[in-house]
């Protein structure tokens, strides 16, 4: 059976992951993964996380079996850091949650569990969109709708464009929302935005699908929620997946929340439990320990909070920094060019303003390795990178002039 799988396509994001481990030149530079990275290149582990595994590590804790459900008391920490400490769905026993492998399988999950519910939902997600999300909901068998969100010329966000789509949707579809940090544009809602599409979402029924990936990294921990906290109290049922790859650095430990907000008047969260239990379980059986163990640690350890919380801080501290160098060093190799969007935006990524052709003469020429469309982890810079970025972009922004204008003069 498997001698005759000759042909399997390749996906657009783990070919470009390919390509780079492929390409043999000494100063290839990696934009594409979304990992946070020190001066040096390394991705840093918090001493919060180091000093918490050691703790662990001391009380030998059992290795057990958990249920499919994962650590319950990393989902209470998680919810509350989300939610904040006094949200009227957690003292109202509303929130159904389980521990999952990080946030990519919680999407898979929700998807799977919502197809399963209501084989007509669909789900709408933002142009553009981080492509894993598409693929998991497709594969769950969802029917994907788009919204507009960005304009890629105008460098901003398309509100009135989105407003009009989300009007379209029905009650029961999934309207799937970035808490913070967008990925891939970085461009978030405003307050306003926020308080907008949380109308839509009450008017047409659909049912708001946070996915909150980067809490921390944008403006602070509470200010990159506040939208999340916003729809959670207006609306009556909510989708949450948070992932804890990110603010706490522990990606490959793969740690994340699924949770699913009832309205006030449920009588049936025992059975919602019992539901997202079976679906995990059929999906993968069960989620891994240690990167929920770790954060369960930290978030219930005074002293480790505060030492995470000082560490994030500087973390955003430093990619606040990186995003004003990279918009100033684009602009002085890029006479006219207004890249006050890069300085603008939140979190790790931008999207440059070049075609996808354009982005493959970044890798084959510069050795430049970004995703789709044309996504740059900033967070992953530095200062030398950030030139030969720039300098890269200068000259695709070259080649792109001269093309234009000797197809002018052959018109004429
Ligand atoms: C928006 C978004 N959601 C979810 C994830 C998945 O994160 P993880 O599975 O590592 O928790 C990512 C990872 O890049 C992401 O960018």
């Amino acid at each position: 059976m498997l001698r005759n799988l000759n042909d399997h396509p390749n996906d657009p994001i783990e070919s470009m992951f390919v390509r780079l481990a492929n390409d043999t030149h000494p100063g290839k530079i990696d934009l594409g993964i979304g990992v946070f990275r020190d001066d040096s290149g390394n991705v840093p582990v918090m001493q919060a996380v180091r000093n918490a595994e050691g703790r662990l590590y001391e009380r030998n804790l059992s290795k057990t079996y958990r249920s499919p459900l994962g650590n319950l008391d990393y989902c209470r920490r998680v919810e509350t850091l989300v939610l904040g400490e006094d949200h009227a769905a957690l003292a109202g026993g509303r929130i159904v949650s389980a521990q999952t492998p990080g946030a990519g399988a919680a999407l898979r999950a929700a998807a799977e569990l919502v197809h399963g519910l209501s084989t007509d939902s669909a789900v709408w997600v933002s142009t553009p969109v981080w492509g894993h999300q598409i693929e998991f909901f497709e594969q769950a068998g969802m029917q994907i709708q788009s919204y507009r969100y960005y304009d890629s010329h105008r460098a901003s966000l398309d509100a009135a464009g989105m407003l009009d789509d989300l009007r379209s949707m029905r009650a029961g579809d999934l309207l799937l929302l970035h808490g913070c940090c967008h990925n891939p544009t970085g461009e978030d809602l405003t307050p306003d935005l926020w308080q907008a599409v949380t109308d839509v979402a009450v008017e047409t029924g659909a049912i708001p699908f946070v996915d909150v990936a980067y809490q921390g990294f944008g403006r602070g921990i509470d200010a990159d929620v506040a939208g999340v906290r916003l729809l959670a109290s207006s609306v009556p049922e909510m989708l949450l997946t948070v992932s804890s790859s990110k603010s706490f650095g522990v990606y490959r430990d793969r740690a994340g929340l699924l949770s699913i907000l009832l309205p006030p008047e449920a009588r049936n969260a025992e059975a919602v439990r019992r539901k997202l239990r079976d679906t995990l379980r059929q999906l993968y059986f069960m989620a891994p320990e240690q990167g929920a163990a770790i954060v369960n640690e930290i978030l219930s350890t005074p002293e480790l909070e505060a030492l995470w919380r000082a560490e994030l801080d500087a973390v955003r501290a430093r990619i606040i920094e990186l995003r004003a160098g990279l918009r100033t060093t684009i602009e002085a190799a890029n006479p006219g060019f207004d890249a006050s969007f890069i300085e603008r935006q939140q979190g790790m990524f931008s999207c440059l303003p070049i075609s996808a052709e354009e982005q493959l003469l970044m890798e084959s020429r510069f050795h430049i390795y970004m995703l789709p469309p044309a996504r740059v982890n900033v967070a992953a810079m530095n200062r030398e990178q950030s030139r030969a970025l720039a300098e890269a972009f200068a000259w695709i922004r070259a080649q792109r002039a001269a093309a234009t204008e000797a197809s002018l003069s052959r018109a004429v």
